[in-house]
């Protein structure tokens, strides 16, 4: 069946996974990849696929309400798929009302947009939301996440991503719209923006920097690879119920020091270094503030009812994803240039 679907934020880390995927995987489909490029979108990291002739770019602002309602007019899309958002969260911290305005704002206009948009037909179109499993808070020692946990944000980012999905299930609770949210747990990859831990920690490490670890490097993530999600995100646009939550993630929980002592392994094999050098580099610094323990995502629902389960086991995706940023040395100087040597500065005069 042809499709023409919106992915918002596809020049970023994860959006341009499943924006990849949609393309190559379904060239009956148009897509149209809408984003604004702030720092963290990067068009680079679609190279393979800007010329296929069901892929198309429009650059815009999904906090332009107008812009939004002339793109809908032109291009009639059947779906939206949204990944836009402000996603990191130590910048939350230093700049919540970006979060706010992207977040929850930026939520609302597509979703008002679709509404106006697909009046009438609610059940031949589709708004899919990508969230985050941070909604849920934190958890200690034991637990994990399911999809009727409660909400518990505790970060500026946490909190707008939150907002963001109460206004998508409140659109589908008041006006009958078909919305799905899915809630993922940490991602790791290619293309991934070198201010979060694992691509920082690796860009540090070649460069013999120190890598920072927050507090005493006690928290624990869950880790799933970055294809793993846009998969789950393929599975789940095509499959759910509208109305439908489902938590993805990989059971792959590791505590930051222990995955940092990890990857300076594997540079040092990689690198030709004699092991123990790297993590030599291993730096404590003053820890996130409202800093999260722990989280772990069950996501026994979307095996069961959808078959998914994760492909890569974690040591074999760190491997793939240290290679990746070694061959890619370009992308990597790249992005860490201009603006991003100002952030890294700021953030860590502090730590
Ligand atoms: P990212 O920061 O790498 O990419 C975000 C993209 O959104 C960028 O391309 C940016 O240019 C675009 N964007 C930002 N503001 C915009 C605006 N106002 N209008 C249009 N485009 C805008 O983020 P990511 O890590 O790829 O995360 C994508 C989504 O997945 C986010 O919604 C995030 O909350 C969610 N998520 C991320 C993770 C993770 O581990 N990274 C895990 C679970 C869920
Ligand atoms: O859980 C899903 C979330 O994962 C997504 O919703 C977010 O968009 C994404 O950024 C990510 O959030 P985290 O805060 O968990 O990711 P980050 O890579 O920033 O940090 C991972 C852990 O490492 C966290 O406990 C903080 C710690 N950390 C992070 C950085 C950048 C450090 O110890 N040192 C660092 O320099």
């Amino acid at each position: 069946m042809n499709k023409t679907i919106i992915i918002t934020g596809g020049a970023g880390f994860i959006g341009s996974h499943v924006v990849r995927r949609f393309v190559n995987t379904y060239p009956e489909y148009t897509i149209i990849n809408l984003d604004k490029l702030t720092y963290a979108g990067n068009l680079a990291n679609l190279k393979d696929i800007e010329n296929k002739p069901n892929y198309k770019f429009v650059k815009g602002d999904i906090t332009d309400a107008i812009f939004l309602k002339n793109l809908f007019s032109e291009e009639k899309p059947d779906a939206v798929i949204h990944l836009a958002a402000e996603s990191h969260v130590d910048r939350s911290i230093t700049n919540p009302i970006e979060f706010v305005m992207t977040n929850v704002v930026g939520t609302a206009n597509l979703l008002n947009t679709a509404r106006e948009q697909w009046k009438g037909e609610y059940d031949k179109h589709r708004f899919y939301h990508v969230s985050t499993d941070e909604v849920y808070g934190a958890l200690g020692e034991s637990g994990m996440f399911t999809e009727d946990t409660k909400y518990d944000p505790h970060s500026p980012y946490s909190a707008s991503k939150a907002g963001s999905d109460h206004f998508v299930r409140a659109y589908h609770d008041t006006y009958g719209m078909d919305c799905v949210i899915s809630n993922c747990s940490n991602n790791y990859g290619a293309n991934h923006f070198p201010e979060k831990l694992i691509p920082l920690a690796i860009n540090n490490i070649k460069n013999n920097k120190p890598v920072p670890v927050y507090g005493k490097g006690e928290n624990v993530r869950d880790w799933l690879w970055v294809e793993d999600h846009a998969r789950a995100i393929d599975v789940i646009f095509h499959k759910a119920k509208a109305g439908d939550t489902y938590n993805i993630g990989g059971h792959n929980e590791w505590k930051n020091i222990n995955l940092i002592k990890l990857l300076c392994k594997i540079m040092d094999k990689k690198l030709g270094r004699e092991e123990g050098t790297s993590e030599k580099l291993i730096t404590y610094v003053t820890d996130r503030a409202g800093h999260d323990l722990r989280y772990a995502i069950d996501s026994t629902k979307l095996q069961k009812e959808l078959g998914w389960v994760p492909s890569l086991q974690f040591e074999e995706g760190l491997e793939k994803t240290v290679d990746w940023y070694l061959q890619n040395e370009e992308w990597l100087s790249e992005v860490t240039s201009g603006a991003y040597q100002k952030y890294y500065e700021q953030q860590y005069k502090t730590k």
